[in-house]
Formats: structure tokens, sequence, C-alpha cells
């Protein structure tokens, strides 16, 4: 019989799995259970130390709805999701940042210059940039679609027993023929992640706050380019060094300009900006 011990019950785990020799799913398992025992082994974890994690995954589960994703947060908060973005960006695109839970693939179709803030309190801005691919050659027909917090730091889909419409400050634009979109909105602020469950506990364990640096969602997508989910942040904003899912990347931060009484567009638009930004997304080809 062969032995089992500290150390060799690594390859027996490892073996007790037929896989395809050779497949992704294998070298995912094999490296999952080489790093989980390895941790174990460095960290001579305890019995109430490997029931503390069990628990507190139970616990994740426990509070989980398909709106309320607290692995998915848990993900967030350890930067694992921030390090998948990382990785999974290409040569010369934009970086990738977090795509929230606020996403709706079905947002309202906005012609450009459009207004998403209509009624809204706060400071109305003027977003607009081009979409090139990694040449700088324009995608003209690309789609822009962006979804935001309100002035308070609330997204409307958060507020939808109080009557707010869930498609309001959200849009997708299509770009013109230069690659170029442009709409108003108004400045978001920033606001907390989720902290009353079990990855609020370890914020709290670890002293660390919830708080997102204010920030401005995208997709953006062109046949035969890969897409890119992202966010756009503002220079000097509160958080911009401690985003509590490590959101922020220097790429992604945007300068927000004042609006001058003198200043003109050469363009349409539904309502008179009191700042402005320009911020170009780059897309990869796909493969
Ligand atoms: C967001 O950006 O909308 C978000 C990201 C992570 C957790 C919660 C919210
Ligand atoms: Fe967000």
């Amino acid at each position: 019989m062969r032995d089992i011990n500290q150390f060799s019950i690594t390859q027996a785990v490892k073996d007790s799995f037929r896989t395809v020799p050779g497949s992704r799913f294998e070298k995912l398992l094999q490296g999952l259970i080489d790093h989980l025992h390895d941790y174990t082994r460095e960290m001579n974890l305890t019995h109430e130390e490997w029931m503390g994690v069990l628990t507190f995954l139970y616990e994740c589960g426990k509070i989980s709805t398909p709106e309320r994703q607290e692995f998915i947060l848990l993900s967030d908060v350890l930067g694992f999701s921030a390090l998948v973005d990382m990785i999974n960006t290409r040569g010369g695109g934009t970086e990738g940042s977090n795509l929230g839970p606020f996403y709706l693939d079905n947002a309202p179709e906005k012609q450009l210059g459009a207004h998403l803030a209509d009624g809204r309190e706060g400071v109305t801005v003027l977003v607009q940039g081009k979409v090139t691919d990694i040449l700088h050659k324009p995608l003209p027909g690309a789609i822009v679609d962006t979804w935001q917090a309100d002035s308070s730091g609330t997204y409307p889909i958060q507020e939808q027993e109080h009557g707010q419409d869930k498609y309001d400050l959200r849009g997708k634009f299509t770009c013109d023929d230069q690659g170029r979109y442009r709409y108003t909105t108004v400045l978001p602020k920033p606001y907390t992640v989720p902290y009353d469950g079990p990855v609020g506990k370890l914020l709290r364990a670890g002293d660390r706050h919830a708080w997102r640096a204010a920030h401005l969602h995208f997709i953006v997508r062109s046949p035969g380019m890969r897409s890119i989910t992202t966010e756009v942040f503002f220079e000097n904003g509160e958080y911009i060094e401690n985003d509590a899912v490590f959101g922020v990347r220097k790429s992604l931060i945007a300068k927000v300009k004042p609006v001058k009484a003198s200043d003109t567009f050469d363009f349409e638009l539904d309502h008179r900006p009191d700042a402005m930004f320009e911020f170009d997304f780059v897309l990869a080809p796909q493969g």
C-alpha cells in the first residue's frame, strides 16, 4: 500500500482525478491542489483555522442571491478580480477593470450628445472621446455601453422601490464615422461595496474601508475586436489611492476640466455641461 503522509498526499490527490492529459482543466486543477496544499503546510493550519475558512465560505454562500454575489465581492476585495482583469488586458488595449454587480445588458440606445441624467442634481459633465484599434485607426460604429452611480453614489437600480428607473444613468452609444462618442451626465460620487456580510467582516478584521473611488463603467465593443470592460476614474478623486476593489489604474484616470462660458462645441448636446473630460478607448484585435 502506498504510504500517504503530509507530503505525498498532494500527488495522491492529483492522481485521484482522471483528467484528459495536457488539458487546461487538468492544469488548473493540479495547480490548485499544489498551491492549496503548499499553503496548508506552510501555514501549519490548525483545525480551528481550517473550519474558520470553511465557515466563512459557507457564510458567503448563505448571503448570496442572484443580486448579492458575495463570492464575487470576496474576489474583488482580495484583488483576485483585478488580477484576472490585468492578465487579460491585451497589449496596447485599454486596461480592463471591474464589471461590478450593476450591469444590465439591455441598456437603452441613446443618440450621440444625449444627456443621461435628466432632472438629476450634480455637476453635469461632457464625456467624449474616440474608440480606435491599437494602431490608432478609428472604429466607426463601435458601441460604447456605459452605466454609473448618481451624484450621491447610488445606482438607480438600487432605488427601484423608491420609484427610480433601473435604466436611468445608462446608455449605449454608437460611435460616429470617426469613431467618436459623446454624451453628458452627472459626475458620480464614491460609494461603499456591501459590508453587512462576511466580506464586510473580513474588511473590518483587516482595518479596511469599503469605499470605491467614483467611476463610470464602460463596455466597449466593435466587430472583430476584443471587447473591453473597464472603468474611468477622476484625477484627485477620493479613494483613488485605496479603492476597495483595486479597480483604479493610472491609465484609467481622467482629468475633468471646467467648461467656460466662452467654450463652444462643434456638435449638438442636449444639455450644456459644467465640466468635461476626454477618454479614448483602444481595442485589440480578437484572438
Ligand atoms: C461597482 O463598481 O459597481 C462595484 C464593484 C464591486 C463591488 C460592488 C460594486
Ligand atoms: Fe460601480
